[in-house]
């Protein structure tokens, strides 16, 4: 049994996927915490669901950016984790929180990174952009969060067909599926690599 953190922003389907394999004894481990930087996004409504409980931490909260990132290491001090996974998370991670946790720190993205990663590659933008250049495959990348946005060693990849006529929303959807059949075995297996369990 190990222990994780959350951080989102949006609807909250990566955690939840996540919480259903903690439930189902799949993924053998407990969620301590749920951070999110927008009150009411979706994810706030699936922690009260599975009882997670919910820190909100934005520029709203703590303007100052270093009250900011001292609130963000106080959840971590108060809940310790092995490791911190970022599903759906809209903002930088800051440095002091990447050297609080080196190496335990996961996300995942929406398209085969190292190819449309990085600033400005968040969104439909990702999708939008490979339908674009006429890709014949995309689909979510699991990786470790360095202070460089999506360049982190890449854990897990799923290639999905990109197909004839699909819009930016189609192609999405038929991504966050394996997103969620993706996120939770990584995290199992790195889980495994790091020896947290067997
Ligand atoms: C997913 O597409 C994920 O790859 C990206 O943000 C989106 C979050 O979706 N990082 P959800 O909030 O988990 O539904």
């Amino acid at each position: 049994m190990f222990s994780f953190g959350v951080m989102a922003s949006g609807g909250g389907s990566n955690f939840k996927a996540l919480l259903e394999k903690v439930q189902d004894g799949s993924l053998r481990a407990k969620c301590s915490f749920l951070i999110v930087n927008n009150g009411d996004c979706g994810a706030v409504q699936i922690a009260k669901e599975f009882g997670v409980p919910t820190f909100h931490i934005s520029g709203k909260t703590h303007p100052k950016q270093l009250e900011y990132e001292e609130a963000l290491l106080g959840v971590l001090s108060n809940h310790p984790v092995d490791l911190l996974l970022l599903a759906g998370y809209m903002k930088k991670i800051p440095d002091s929180l990447i050297q609080a946790l080196p190496e335990r720190i996961l996300n995942i993205h929406p398209a085969l990174l190292p190819k449309y990663g990085g600033k400005g590659f968040w969104g439909m933008n990702v999708h939008r952009a490979v339908i674009e250049n006429h890709e014949k495959q995309s689909g979510p990348t699991v990786h470790l969060v360095t202070s460089e946005i999506d360049k982190g060693r890449i854990l897990a990849q799923t290639p999905v067909p990109v197909l004839e006529g699909d819009s930016p929303e189609e192609l999405a959807a038929r991504i966050l599926q394996q997103e969620h059949r993706l996120y939770w075995k990584t995290v199992l297996d790195y889980a495994k690599t790091l020896k947290l369990i067997l």
